[in-house]
């Protein structure tokens, strides 16, 4: 018998997860290879009103892969970042209003590292409007295409840059704030990522800039074309969160986003987030 009870919530992405006791996460290692499965599987998994504690949530991802200890400081808790916008709990909250695109994370690292595996939420004070999370899977994007598709795009490799993804929620930046996003190399992905699965993915999402060796404007509008089709409602789950509320998802199978949701709003969502092993290619 399964180890965990599944319950899917789209047919292409999502599933929630019921009766898990949060103590087992952090103890049980058959637990912890299930969800990591079902993960695989379903792109996303939704703890319904699990409770967990920050340091069992931290103590839970070391079960899942690295945790990523690089953004400390902003939480007592090492291994845990708050997201939200407002600036008194966390100073670099002006960046997060780029997480109202579809995005996947880690496509523009200061160096070569790997998108992150996994990033694990939970919901800590929620919007009163607003501020669902949003996901669509980036294998069935690839799996939509029609074979001709699949061979054209299959070469096509796509320049990454912060830049491109905070422009499109700071259009008018000071020469200062264009500065420092310009300090982060941008970097240059396959459209189609082949996972060692042998599944296939598309790299697409907010960071994207514009095609290698096509008219600008064309590659645009192609990747635009390409994230509109990934991500129509009926391949969507929207989760509205609860306090209480954890949700996992695999970052390298699915594009993400956050409803938008007032910046004065007190929306807390405790992040821990486990390291990537596998570059694009
Ligand atoms: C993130 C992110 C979305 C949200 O943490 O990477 O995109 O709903 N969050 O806060
Ligand atoms: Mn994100």
């Amino acid at each position: 018998m399964s180890l965990l009870t599944i319950n899917k919530l789209t047919s292409s992405v999502g599933a929630e997860v019921v009766g898990v006791d949060p103590q087992r996460l952090v103890d049980d290692d058959e637990l912890a290879a299930a969800v990591l499965d079902a993960l695989e599987d379903n792109g996303v998994l939704v703890f319904p009103d699990l409770q967990l504690k920050p340091r069992d949530q931290v103590a839970f991802c070391t079960r899942l892969g690295s945790v990523d200890f690089s953004s400390d400081g902003h939480h007592e808790v090492a291994g845990i970042y708050p997201i939200t916008l407002n600036t008194a709990k966390n100073s670099a909250a002006s960046y997060l209003r780029a997480t109202f695109d579809w995005h996947i994370d880690g496509c523009t690292p200061m160096g070569d590292e790997c998108p992150q595996k996994a990033t694990v939420l939970s919901a800590v004070q929620v919007a009163e409007r607003g501020g669902e999370t949003e996901f669509a899977s980036s294998y069935a994007a690839y799996d939509v295409l029609t074979d001709d598709e699949k061979q054209r795009f299959g070469s096509l490799r796509v320049v990454h840059s912060l830049e491109a993804s905070q422009l499109r929620v700071t259009p008018d930046p000071t020469p200062e704030e264009l500065a420092r996003w310009r300090a982060r190399p941008t970097h240059t992905h396959p459209l189609v990522w082949t996972h060692r699965t042998g599944r296939k993915s598309l790299v697409l999402g907010a960071s994207t800039d514009y095609i290698v060796g096509m008219d600008l404007d064309e590659g645009r509008a192609l990747l635009a074309e390409l994230l509109r089709r990934a991500t129509v409602p009926d391949k969507v789950y929207r989760h509205k969160w609860s306090v209480g509320d954890t949700v996992i998802w695999d970052n390298r199978g699915v594009l993400h986003r956050a409803a938008p949701y007032d910046p004065g709003s007190p929306r807390e969502m405790l992040r821990t987030t486990v390291l990537g092993d596998e570059p694009i290619r």
